[in-house]
């Protein structure tokens, strides 16, 4: 489904990705955590050809994708829920799931309408013509979630996409996670929260300073094991819960 072979990013001369190389299989959700500014984001906007990786390969559904650009990939059928939950925040509730359903169509995938993205989240179509930036954070994230699953995206790249919200918003994500994971949707999740993660992923790969650091198949198995954990992740000697 998607495979990365020793991708290097720069900003400038600051060299961030530093050869990551991860695989993520059909129907498989695959975990990535790390602490703050360790190169996740990077690694999602790389992945989703909003930055062009220096040297490296990047294959998506057995195409070579390096250096294509984010459109192109989208419509190829990736979908991503950026961090910081950012919609389109001039354009309405619907016009928001519009555009996603609309890339669905012209990448020939099988559509969802507009409409498929208000039942598992009544509070969208309450406000379905307002525009989006009015809304709460946690209202706009279910919109940015909202827009991944009516556009029928093949693997979808969620980067913190808990980070901000109440809990009960929290669960509200986590349920929409699982539901990709039941449609056999592949998806990419990158987390703070590192229970959150563990208990939904298949597997996981830890990013640290630029590059995949340690890699599990076993998520239950690191959940428990809190020393690997603290090692790899922890921030003043606490792991973010
Ligand atoms: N536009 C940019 N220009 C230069 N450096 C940047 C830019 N964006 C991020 N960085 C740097 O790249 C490194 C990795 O940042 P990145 O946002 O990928 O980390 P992250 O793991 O997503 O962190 P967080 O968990 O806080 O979201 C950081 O040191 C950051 O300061
Ligand atoms: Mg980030």
């Amino acid at each position: 489904m998607l495979e990365l072979d020793a991708v290097h990013t720069y900003y400038g001369a600051s060299h961030i990705l530093q050869g990551v190389s991860l695989t993520v299989a059909e129907g498989e959700v695959l975990g990535v955590l790390g602490r703050n500014g360790m190169g996740k984001t990077t690694l999602v906007h790389t992945v989703a050809g909003l930055l062009r990786p220096r040297r490296g390969r990047i294959r998506f559904l057995g195409r070579d994708i390096t250096g294509a650009s984010a459109e192109r990939i989208s419509r190829a059928g990736m979908g991503l829920v950026p961090q910081g939950h950012r919609v389109f925040p001039s354009l309405s509730v619907k016009e928001n799931l519009k555009v996603a359903v609309r890339r669905a169509r012209s990448g020939g995938r099988a559509r969802g309408t507009v409409a498929d993205g208000v039942p598992r989240f009544p509070v969208l179509g309450e406000r379905w013509g307002l525009p989006a930036g009015v809304l709460s954070g946690g209202q706009q994230q279910m919109l940015a979630l909202g827009r991944a699953l009516v556009g029928n995206a093949r693997l979808v790249l969620l980067d913190e996409p808990t980070e901000g919200l109440d809990p009960q918003t929290v669960a509200r994500v986590g349920d929409v996670v699982d539901e990709l994971r039941r449609r056999g949707t592949s998806a990419v999740l990158v987390e703070q929260k590192v229970d959150f993660a563990l208990r939904r992923v298949d597997r996981v790969v830890v990013i640290g300073r630029g590059s995949v650091v340690h890699e599990s198949a076993d998520p239950a198995g690191l959940r428990a094991d809190t020393a690997t954990l603290r090692d790899l992740l922890a921030v003043g000697g606490t792991v973010a819960a």
